[in-house]
């Protein structure tokens, strides 16, 4: 979609509107981090496990400590359930994107799913009204369950609705709005603002409050110009929406673009979610697609993201807290630089400066770790490590597949790959956060190398396979993977295929 205004007031209300859902996602990923003490007390008591003196007392009450303290072991259990539920509602409903997304539309999709979001923040805002343990437990299912289906619906929308030439740039605004939550939730969790015995159900209730807003403001952003005309066949709908989006033009070329979208789609079937892992001919893409949400997940990032303070503290830094929130600074910031580059660099080269640089990166965290005790000054080296970890994560392996399934399939399989990447990608993160703390344990000061292992491999497979899709229409984008499967058919030479992808990322 090329002719017409390009960035007009329409679109960017309809970005900003759809990314609250993202700003929800990366405020619940963060809120849990700071106010664990405090909460876990309430947990305690609602278990009858702490005493109600030991509340009203303020030896106990203070978020964000570190010092090691005696917890109970059901409540250890119920607080370790707390986090890792979030990610076990996402899960399963990320299968349900494609659903909810064909269903009536992407506006009434986010629409109707907020209802789960603001139901989600009443639970956690109210624990203390009932049993703590339980309010929070619910609470924090049901938005990892609204999370998984906004996480997918989210990118859809933009990445449908953007033109080609801000597609990279706009789709960032996705992951630029999650680090917008995860900092949120890091500075108002501090234990003098809302992190505290008083205020934390506020704190974790407030994960609602973008639904509220999302909700008043979708209204107002057109339907996706695709979705009417390739999924509903409804063209005078969709020239009205194209030209909500880019002001009064002669739509013909949009519409003879989707058109020629919708007579390939008209010759395959219907492509659900198992059709697509089945599919030769989707093989290539969906390979890609799943690579690249485990390489975001197993790079580490959240290990860094869930346990931050911990590892800042182990290498000897005396405000921990503070230095979380340092990192969330600094992903914000290169969040930001990802926007203004992506468009321009290319998708494939920032993956790749990424990946390396967090590998590398991994390597110094190592080295920071192992020798903290021999000399002072390698506790500068892990912090420096952490931060630049951070910031290669953000200029292309965090946003870039988040949007990049979108740009990878067709209208036809698009719902049911992004389904089956969020699937790929809450699994792998539910993974990381469950086991970073057993695998820490196993190895020691060495637990980055294994970070740096996977990411080596990841660099490599986005040099060998991954194509560049900046700059280019979706029906060019499939036809790239369509000459790959034609001009290299099993057993062709590794050299063919690079050169291949190589032209494909140079044309
Ligand atoms: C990405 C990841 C998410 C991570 C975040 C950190 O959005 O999907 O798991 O916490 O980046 O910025």
């Amino acid at each position: 979609m090329d002719s017409g205004k390009q960035l007009t007031g329409t679109l960017v209300l309809a970005v900003f509107t759809a990314v609250l859902g993202s700003l929800q996602y990366g405020y619940s990923l963060g809120v849990i981090n700071a106010p664990q003490k405090v909460i876990e007390r309430h947990y305690g008591r609602s278990l009858g496990v702490v005493p109600d003196d030991d509340l009203a007392s303020n030896r106990i009450v203070l978020g964000n400590t570190t010092e090691p303290e005696e917890v109970h072991p059901s409540v250890v259990m119920y607080w370790s359930l707390s986090v890792a539920i979030f990610s076990v509602g996402g899960i399963f409903s990320s299968f349900l994107v494609g659903f909810v997304a064909d269903f009536r539309g992407r506006i009434k999709g986010m629409l109707v799913v907020n209802v789960l979001a603001i139901a989600a923040g009443l639970l956690m805002g109210l624990a203390k009204m009932g049993k703590a343990h339980i309010m929070v437990l619910s609470g924090r299912a049901v938005m990892g369950f609204y999370c998984g289906l906004s996480s997918g619906l989210v990118p859809m929308y933009v990445g449908e609705i953007s033109p080609v030439a801000y597609r990279g740039a706009l789709g960032t605004l996705h992951q630029l709005a999650i680090v917008t939550g995860i900092l949120l939730s890091q500075v108002i969790g501090l234990d003098f603002l809302l992190g505290n015995d008083d205020y934390w159900p506020l704190l974790l209730g407030l994960s609602g409050a973008p639904a509220i807003l999302q909700t008043l403001l979708l209204p107002l952003c057109p339907e996706s110009p695709r979705y009417l005309y390739i999924k509903q066949g409804k063209e005078q709908e969709a020239c009205k929406s194209l030209k909500r989006f880019k002001g009064e033009y002669d739509t013909s070329k949009d519409i003879a673009e989707m058109k020629a979208e919708k007579d390939e789609l008209m010759k395959e079937r219907p492509v659900t979610i198992l059709g697509l892992l089945r599919s030769s001919a989707h093989r290539q893409q969906l390979f890609v697609a799943l690579m690249m949400h485990l390489s975001q997940q197993f790079s580490g990032i959240n290990a860094i993201f869930y346990y931050s303070t911990a590892i800042f503290y182990k290498a000897g830094v005396t405000q921990p807290v503070y230095a979380t929130i340092g990192v969330g600074v600094i992903n914000l910031v290169f969040t930001m630089v990802s926007v203004a580059m992506v468009d321009r660099a290319g998708r494939r080269t920032l993956t790749l400066i990424g990946l390396a640089g967090m590998c590398l990166c991994a390597i110094a965290m190592t080295v920071g770790l192992v020798y903290l005790h021999t000399y002072s000054w390698m506790s500068i080296v892990s912090m420096a490590a952490i931060f630049l970890f951070v910031s290669f994560f953000e200029i292309g392996p965090g946003p870039i597949p988040w949007f990049i399934v979108a740009e990878l399939f067709s209208q036809g399989p698009r719902p049911a790959a992004i389904a089956l990447a969020g699937c790929c990608n809450w699994t792998s993160n539910f993974i990381v956060g469950m086991f970073f703390p057993y695998v820490e344990v196993l190895l020691g000061n060495y637990v980055f190398i294994l970070f740096a292992g996977f990411l080596s491999i990841f660099t490599l497979f986005t040099y060998f396979r991954v194509p560049e899709t900046k700059g280019k229409t979706f029906e060019e984008i499939a036809a790239v993977f369509q000459r790959k499967r034609k001009g290299s058919p099993a057993g062709a030479s590794v050299t063919t295929e690079l050169e291949q992808l190589k032209s494909s990322a140079e044309a």
